[in-house]
């Protein structure tokens, strides 16, 4: 991890588009570093701590209609710099590797391009968090939404981002190829093949990046 502060440990954010397969590759990842006795913490955005938690219940409230686009990125960037200071930075000081299920590339892709708010303002709001912890490593699962969508059964109706849309997830996919292109600390894997080929991809890319 880069930063400000003396830290240890390697920080592993995971992106992807909602039905990526996150969740089931995080699992699997898991259960990999615990086979192996290695050191981590997993944890996600928006929460992970009790104070993020709580925000990210405002800002995933299907009741929360009327919230504006500036809300709802600032609020992402609160609970990230809670959540940062409360659990990620004590866990990299204490030499741990920490995987992050989704971090600041989700507020650049959702709130910089697919809400429009662009990559300087999101950046701006987030240039504190970035400061303190930028990731060793970004991979991004790489699944257009259409596929994505198909393969979890569609949008949660209950959840206010997951309901924006195919259009809204189309232009976060492109947010997302936007920042690969931009940022080298993002790698794509592909998710072609079975959840195994794709975990497989993922391990040997944390071995080639001299995470694990
Ligand atoms: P999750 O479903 O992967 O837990 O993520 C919650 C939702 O929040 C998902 O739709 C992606 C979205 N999100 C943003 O729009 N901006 C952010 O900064 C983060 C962390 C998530």
């Amino acid at each position: 991890m880069r930063g400000k502060e003396m830290v240890k440990g390697k920080f592993v954010t995971v992106e992807g588009c909602e039905g990526s397969g996150k969740s089931t590759q995080l699992k699997m990842l898991s259960a990999y570093l615990d086979k192996r006795g290695i050191p981590y913490i997993l944890t996600r955005e928006p929460g992970g701590s009790p104070i993020a938690e709580q925000i990210r219940n405002i800002i995933l409230d299907g009741k929360n209609t009327e919230m504006c686009d500036e809300c709802e990125a600032m609020l992402y960037a609160a609970a990230r710099i809670q959540h940062l200071r409360e659990k990620v930075i004590p866990a990299l000081e204490a030499g741990k590797l920490v995987i992050c299920d989704r971090f600041v590339d989700s507020s650049l892709a959702y709130q910089g391009v697919a809400r429009g708010l662009g990559l300087e303002y999101v950046e701006a709001i987030n240039r504190k968090a970035l400061d303190l912890c930028t990731p060793d490593l970004t991979v991004f699962l790489n699944i257009s939404p259409d596929r994505a969508f198909v393969r979890k059964n569609g949008a949660d109706q209950n959840d206010r981002m997951e309901k924006q849309g195919l259009e809204f997830h189309k232009r976060v996919y492109g947010g997302y190829l936007q920042l690969l292109e931009k940022y080298p600390r993002i790698c794509a894997v592909e998710c072609n093949g079975t959840i195994e080929q794709t975990n497989k991809n993922i391990i040997d890319l944390l071995k080639s990046k001299g995470i694990i």
